[in-house]
């Protein structure tokens, strides 16, 4: 099997390519301005086409997206084109070529009024963010065979990301304060376990949504704390607050969250626990830092 990933720069497409290496998957990486990999920016078609061109793709995992939810409020036109634009393009590349498409969507799809959410609770997206990946999903599903996986809360022990476990190892180095929501609720989700569970579906040939979270739906607080009991520190530099008092710019989702039951039938299994996850990082920061 010959796999692109597109958004190889990035946490999820970072652990999907060492998973891809260590399961002996030929794997192409694209990334918008090159960086070591493939050049393919979803703003610019013809970058794209070339990549597909390259890789000649059997899988295309599109882990590619304006991620940041406040700079897509500021910025909607960027967002649509990059997430619901960009996601099209690829769709359309795959029904050409036939290559099985894996979209990596969002619980922002839903509103955060009556979660945890199954697969086929309607959505209502409240954010640019949520309403352009849901565009990007909706193209994608049109794709026959395609996987549109929706995660939350994506963590790794990765020095290039922003993500909220790194964020907070960072603020407790620095002696820094963290405000931590106390009221929006998820499942967090630890990026190795992530892909290997997506790669577990793709090998079973699974098709539509699929709900791949960690089986722990905690308060952002919540799980900063158990990060903290993990690794060592004092929570003391840790300020939980109301999302209304963060001021900000685009609106959360608070009680969200995802059901796994489909992911549990199919798998025989769910991802891990949080504390076990957490465990694994907290070896890292042993090991290298
Ligand atoms: N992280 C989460 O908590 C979370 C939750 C739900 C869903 N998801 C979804 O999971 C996927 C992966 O998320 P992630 O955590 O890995 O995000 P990430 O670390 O922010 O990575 C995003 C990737 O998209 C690339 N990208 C940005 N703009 C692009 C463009 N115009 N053309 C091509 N690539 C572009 C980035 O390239 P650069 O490295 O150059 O910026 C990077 O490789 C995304 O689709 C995201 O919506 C993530």
């Amino acid at each position: 099997m010959r796999a692109l990933i597109i958004g190889a720069s990035g946490q999820v497409g970072g652990a999907l390519s060492s998973l891809c290496v260590r399961r002996r998957i030929e794997v192409y990486g694209a990334a918008p301005d090159g960086k070591g990999f493939l050049y393919a920016d979803l703003t610019a078609p013809e970058t794209v086409r070339a990549a597909f061109g390259k890789a000649r793709p059997d899988l295309v995992l599109l882990a590619s997206a304006f991620t940041n939810v406040d700079g897509c409020e500021r910025d909607p036109g960027l967002a649509r084109r990059v997430n619901a634009g960009g996601a099209a393009l690829t769709a359309e590349e795959c029904r050409k070529t036939g290559a099985k498409l894996v979209y990596f969507s969002t619980e922002y799809v839903f509103d955060g009024k009556t979660g945890p959410y199954g697969e086929d609770d309607p959505v209502s997206p409240i954010s640019v963010y949520g309403r352009t990946k849901l565009e990007g999903e909706r193209a994608c599903l049109e794709v026959p065979g395609a996987l549109s996986v929706r995660t939350t809360v994506v963590y790794s022990h990765d020095p290039a990301s922003r993500n909220f476990v790194m964020q907070l190892i960072s603020s407790q180095r620095a002696g820094a304060r963290m405000r931590v929501p106390s009221d929006q609720y998820s499942n967090p989700t630890y990026a190795p376990e992530l892909a290997a569970a997506v790669l577990d579906l793709v090998e079973k040939g699974a098709s539509g949504v699929f709900n791949v979270v960690g089986p722990d739906r905690l308060s952002r607080y919540e799980f900063a704390l158990k990060a903290c009991a993990a690794f060592g520190f004092d929570p003391a530099f840790l300020e939980p607050k109301r999302t209304s008092e963060l001021g900000q710019l685009a609106p959360r989702p608070l009680e969200a969250g995802l059901k796994t039951d489909k992911l549990a039938s199919v798998l025989g299994r769910r991802l891990p626990p949080a504390e076990q996850s957490l465990g694994r990082i907290a070896a890292m920061l042993k090991q290298y830092d």
